[in-house]
């Protein structure tokens, strides 16, 4: 690359940075996310490494933090800058960290340590000492990285004067009045206290107080705040304190600013106990260790848990805890050596809303959905997320066209929490809820009063059949895997199937010349349905698709009543009576079985041979213990069980199902890759070995095969 081209990108980076920046600090409204800010960051600071003599003074890497400052608020110079931090973003920079550290320390000489900061004096006494240790000994204190705004509180004689911003990282602005609304932040600090102190750290607004803040918003139908630390910073720079003090903001204090007396500090730990004592929030999370090895094991613990927390962190702060050692590492302009950020892989990203799309579900439920540009968020890439309802997206105010802010938290399914209005397009127009089904039939959708959700109602959508099929076929039901998703459709596109009993009736030499059929496929679509016609009573309710009845209604219905029938049979008032069977599905399916095209597929079932009959029958009614003080053992894979279904079936009836055949074992049933040591111990002491259709009765009767 010739000189000027470089010259042209590194201030183009600038300028990118600088306007971030300003977004982010001033104006409290980002258009990119964290993440890739601190990527632009990288990319600048990796061409300025490279060619060091590009780097100017005013460059955002060799400066602290939020550039300008607005008038909004009367300006706070900080005695002691508020530095930003050196970021680590994986183990080997972070190795890398320690290394460059326990070389200033071996050899390196002390730069000359800052007037008056926290531990100078500790500096001066400890400097010889901690200059010849061996590397071996460095000790650390790990800490939470809070996604907050870093806030420094300012005390003289014990009393609360100042709070300010860290701004620039040298001058910031005055929250005071704002600050003191917060119950963690103490107005006086008791006869301990010292001339002077000013503590820091991060304000932020806990998740919990964030989803009712949220909530409130929706109700008074304002946008929803997109994070916790924009609604934390929304909330800090209020002009009317009061509304701060409705927001309910948190504080966690890490580090002390100016500092005139108290006692004599040499390491971290005893500033945060001390801290502690005087009255000021620290976080229980912070530990002591040694070696790059803790550290990374803290921060690994921290990555998988964070969401155990009730506030959001971004990574771990890991600190040098010996203040004489912080003096002799010193700082750059812009962050301390003695500190790093461990950040983690980023949960939220910004990209393009191509489309909102509705999707038709088995209940005729039409859903919302983001088509996204692909981006890589949460260690997945996400290219599609829900957007549950009309007024999910109307509180949203996304559209199509906007830049959206993609978050995925752990094993969170992936939302857009909101778009980024700033760079809103000109003239994109709010989205609107579709009138029509998507599918061929194109019928209205409707929204009834009082309900969320628009809903297709039109029986024969061939998006509800494929969504019934897909449910009837599902593991939570009949679990027919040879049956998936494009296979269903191509049956429904065929005219093959409309409702869950085309499947058993199928003609299977038309199937077998499907496109991509053949013989194998087909005797095995062929077998998998035939097995689920033993599956378990209770997966058939689940497979039928009654609105609100899930697994456990099923289970506690079938325990109740024994059988299809008569659940069929029952009155509200008697299938509410059962327990764990509440009103809202009782009338649900007491509905469900009074409508005519239901007893019409229910018969067609019956006469296909499903099962209808619950093998614990009459078990929760009273019924009789077929299996009282017997024991079964089972091994090998059941078609209509699972290993849990049967041993909760033997303990229904009062039987056990221990996990080894013995010389008082009543029977071994016997599935598909039965364990060999249990099979030849079964037939070495001549206990009866049962397949699947003898353990049914066995079960059902008592009795075992002559
Ligand atoms: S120490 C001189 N400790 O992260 C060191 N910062 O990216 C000052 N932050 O500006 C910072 N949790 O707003 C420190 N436990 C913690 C922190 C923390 C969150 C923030 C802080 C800082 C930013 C740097």
């Amino acid at each position: 690359m010739a000189d000027r081209e470089i010259e042209e990108q590194a201030g183009a980076l600038r300028a990118e940075i600088r306007e971030h920046n300003r977004r982010y600090h001033v104006l409290d409204d980002p258009t990119i996310s964290d993440a890739e800010f601190d990527e632009l960051v990288r990319r600048l600071r990796a061409l300025e490494e490279e060619f060091p003599e590009l780097i100017t003074p005013d460059s955002p890497t060799q400066q602290v933090g939020g550039g300008p400052i607005t008038t909004l608020f009367a300006p706070v110079v900080h005695g002691v800058p508020m530095m930003s931090l050196d970021n680590a973003f994986d183990e080997a920079e972070l190795r890398a960290w320690v290394e460059r550290l326990h070389r200033r320390l071996a050899g390196a000489p002390p730069e000359g340590p800052p007037n008056g900061g926290p531990g100078a004096r500790a500096a001066r006494s400890g400097a010889a000492r901690a200059g010849s240790m061996s590397s071996e000994d460095v000790g650390y204190v790990c800490e939470l990285k809070i996604d907050g705004l870093a806030i420094s509180i300012r005390y003289e004689n014990g009393r609360y004067v100042r709070a300010a911003t860290r701004g620039d990282g040298r001058t910031g602005e005055d929250v005071t009045e704002n600050v003191r609304t917060l119950d963690q932040v103490p107005q006086r600090l008791g006869k301990a206290a010292p001339a002077v102190i000013e503590v820091r750290g991060e304000v932020y607004m806990a998740l919990s107080a964030f989803g009712a803040l949220n909530e409130r918003q929706l109700e008074a139908g304002a946008r929803p705040f997109v994070n916790p630390r924009n609604a934390a910073a929304g909330a800090l720079r209020q002009k009317d304190p009061k509304v701060t003090a409705s927001r309910e903001l948190s504080l966690w204090t890490y580090q002390l600013g100016e500092l005139d007396g108290g006692p004599g500090l040499s390491s971290h730990h005893e500033t945060l106990e001390w801290m502690a004592g005087l009255g000021f929030p620290v976080n229980p999370e912070i530990r002591r260790v040694s070696g790059p090895d803790e550290v990374l094991a803290y921060g690994l613990h921290w990555q998988e848990h964070r969401h155990d927390l009730d506030y959001e962190i971004d990574g771990v702060v890991v600190k040098v805890d010996d203040l004489a050692r912080r003096e002799l590492l010193g700082s750059t302009s812009k962050a301390p050596r003695w500190a790093l950020a461990y950040k983690f892989p980023p949960e939220e990203r910004t990209t393009r809303l191509n489309d909102i799309l509705v999707s038709i579900g088995r209940t005729g439920r039409a859903t919302p959905y983001a088509v996204l540009e692909p981006v890589f968020v949460g260690g997945v890439t996400v290219g599609q997320a829900t957007l549950h309802n009309e007024d999910q997206v109307k509180a949203k105010d996304v559209r199509p066209g906007d830049r959206v802010i993609v978050r995925r938290a752990g094993d969170v399914i992936p939302e857009v929490v909101g778009a980024v209005i700033a760079e809103r397009p000109e003239g994109l127009e709010p989205w609107t809820f579709p009138t029509h089904c998507p599918c061929s039939i194109r019928s209205h959708l409707v929204r009834t009063e009082g309900e969320a959700e628009h809903r297709c109602i039109h029986p024969e959508c061939p998006y509800q059949r494929q969504g019934a099929i897909e449910h009837f076929a599902g593991r939570g039901a009949l679990d027919i895997d040879a049956l998936g998703t494009k296979r269903i459709s191509q049956l429904i596109a065929e005219g093959m199937v409309q409702s869950v009993a085309d499947l058993y009736d199928l003609d299977w030499d038309r199937v077998e010349k499907l496109e991509r059929m053949g013989a194998l496929s087909t005797s095995n679509l062929r077998a998998s349905i035939d097995a689920s016609r033993s599956r378990p009573v209770e997966r058939l309710l689940v497979g039928l698709n009654i609105r609100h009845l899930g697994p456990a209604g099923a289970e506690a219905l079938v325990a109740a009543f024994g059988d299809l029938d008569r659940i069929m049979g029952a009155s509200v008032e008697e299938l509410a009576a059962a327990d764990g069977v509440g009103q809202v599905i009782a009338e649900s399916v007491q509905a469900w079985f009074a409508d005519p095209a239901n007893r019409e597929l229910i018969e067609r079932l019956r006469a296909a041979g499903l099962n209808f009959v619950g093998s614990a029958t009459g078990a929760g009614n009273g019924g009789t213990k077929t299996l009282a003080g017997r024991t079964v053992v089972v091994t090998g894979t059941l078609e209509g069980f699972s290993r849990e279904e049967a041993e909760a079936a033997i303990k229904a009836r009062g039987g056990k199902s221990p996990g080894s055949v013995s010389g008082r074992t009543t029977a071994v049933v016997v599935g598909e890759g039965p364990g060999a040591s249990k099979l030849s111990k079964a037939e070495e002491l001549g206990v009866p070995v049962l397949d699947e259709a003898g353990f049914r009765r066995l079960l059902e009767t008592g009795e075992l095969p002559t």
